[in-house]
């Protein structure tokens, strides 16, 4: 069983975490806030749970998910993620979460942006193609004909090998689309990632399951 850290447990953060416990493993949670203002999420996920720092939860974590509004990447604490696989769940969204400057100006595509800031950590790009309602509800046991499965990308095998199997153990199985700039096939506004999107429901829950051989076609449809 993994230890997964948590910096941001908002609707991404805290779906993940519910269903990382619902199997099994140990879940450390941190927000923008004092630890305290976790405490009826941490009290619905059970003893499993413990709200923390941001550093608290990088530092406890095996792998560590991020999952903030891109706006406050620099604020992920890098020392103690240092060495560590860190999920990457982050979309730029400059309406919805603000302008990032460096993406702007620089030219820092987003899917480089948390890597950069955490040269040191394994940043594998994941969960940032579904909507957090769906990935509440369509996550399966290995071997259903209705797995769902999710694109994956990073530049270290080993880490993309860890967190294929973190995912597995979530219920989804995984693409890996290669190097972290491979991502770029599953940015906002591409096939893939409005994949789980019912067409008569929308954003309503469940969405649809997407299994591997039409994710191929999807990410297929953007390169
Ligand atoms: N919502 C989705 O379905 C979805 C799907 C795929 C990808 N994403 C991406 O995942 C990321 C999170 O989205 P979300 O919808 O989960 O957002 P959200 O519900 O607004 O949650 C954001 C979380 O980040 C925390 N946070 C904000 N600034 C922080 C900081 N400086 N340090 C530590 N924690 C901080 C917030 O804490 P406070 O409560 O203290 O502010 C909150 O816990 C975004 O980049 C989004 O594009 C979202």
């Amino acid at each position: 069983m993994t230890t997964m850290g948590f910096i941001g447990s908002g609707k991404i953060g805290g779906t993940l975490a519910r269903l990382a416990v619902a199997a099994g493993h140990d879940v450390v949670l941190s927000n923008s806030r004092d630890p305290h203002t976790l405490h009826d999420l941490v009290g619905e996920l059970g003893p499993r749970a413990r709200a923390a720092t941001t550093e608290q939860a990088a530092a406890g974590g095996d792998v560590v998910v991020v999952s903030v509004p891109v706006r406050a990447y620099r604020q992920v604490p890098a020392g103690p993620l240092r060495g560590k696989v860190v999920i990457d769940t982050l979309n730029y969204d400059p309406a919805r979460q603000g302008v990032v400057p460096e993406i702007e100006a620089a030219g820092i595509p987003p899917y480089e942006l948390l890597q950069a800031h955490l040269p040191e950590s394994y940043v594998v790009k994941a969960f940032s193609t579904v909507f957090f309602r769906h990935l509440a509800t369509l996550g399966r046991p290995a071997g259903a004909p209705d797995r769902s499965c999710l694109p994956i990308a990073g530049d270290d095998p080993a880490a993309k090998r860890t967190v294929a199997a973190l995912i597995d153990s979530l219920g989804y199985d995984t693409y890996d689309l290669g190097l972290l700039a491979e991502s770029r096939s599953f940015a906002p506004g591409t096939p893939a990632q409005l994949a789980h999107l019912d067409p008569a429901g929308m954003f309503a829950a469940p969405g649809r399951p997407v299994a591997a051989a039409r994710l191929v076609e999807l990410l297929g449809e953007a390169r």
